[in-house]
């Protein structure tokens, strides 16, 4: 039996591209079973289409309020026979009738380090701030906005005179590896949640190099 995901995408969708190549080169086992977008020229549909992936379009702005819009979504995804709800770059906020239908088979790719920059203005929001490091997280979905139990994340460097469209894509570059692995780990029944916690059995931490060497950013100058 094949463990079917079923990606919602608002935009561009190229975290639903690295899903599908980790699908089509044997590294996720799982099977796309539908790519589901709330907006009509959402590209992810494209990429979708090419790959021979069942489609939907439900328009938010159809519906007269975000449960009716829900309930349209959770009857495409229960008749997909779908096993975990991934959102690639959805801009909905989610109601609690669609977060209980899925409870604990719902994740999100979120472009910060979370609990910093919640929302939709992840990276223009921490270049704004002034930190140094910015990055990814893959988490569990619950009721209150990117606030589920972390599964993965990345850090990722940028120097201050980056613009937020440069650090976008260093981070999207990060999103489109993790996120493929943190599907596979669900796949393979090796990621389990107990209350705020996440855990992925057999996995160790990063690899800290042998001169035990760490990111500070901006990088330290020999001496120090
Ligand atoms: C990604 O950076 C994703 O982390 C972000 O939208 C982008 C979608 O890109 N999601 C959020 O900000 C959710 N709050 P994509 O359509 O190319 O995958």
């Amino acid at each position: 039996m094949s463990f079917n995901i079923a990606v919602l995408a608002s935009g561009s969708g190229s975290n639903l591209q690295s899903i599908i190549d980790a699908v089509e080169r044997g590294s996720l086992e799982a099977k796309i079973c539908l790519v589901l977008c709330n907006r009509s020229n959402a590209f992810a549909l494209e990429r979708a289409k090419k790959a021979g992936i069942p489609t939907a379009i439900i328009l938010h702005s159809d519906f007269e309020n975000r449960e009716e819009f829900d309930s349209a979504m959770i009857e495409q995804l229960q008749a997909a026979n779908v096993d975990l709800v991934v959102l690639a770059g959805f801009m909905r906020i989610l109601t609690p009738l669609f977060i209980k239908t899925f409870a604990g088979r719902i994740v999100n790719i979120h472009p910060a380090l979370l609990p910093s920059f919640k929302g939709a203005h992840g990276i223009a929001d921490a270049v704004e701030y002034g930190v140094t490091l910015a990055g990814c997280t893959v988490h569990f979905v619950d009721e209150i906005m990117d606030n589920g139990a972390i599964i993965a994340q990345a850090v990722v460097p940028f120097a201050s005179d980056e613009s937020a469209d440069t650090v976008q894509k260093r981070v999207l570059a990060f999103e489109h590896r993790v996120y493929p692995q943190v599907l596979q780990w669900i796949a393979n029944g090796r990621v389990s949640q107990n209350g705020r916690k996440a855990s992925v059995q057999d996995t160790g931490l990063a690899k800290i190099p042998s001169d035990g060497s760490f990111i500070v950013s901006p990088q330290l100058e020999d001496g120090f």
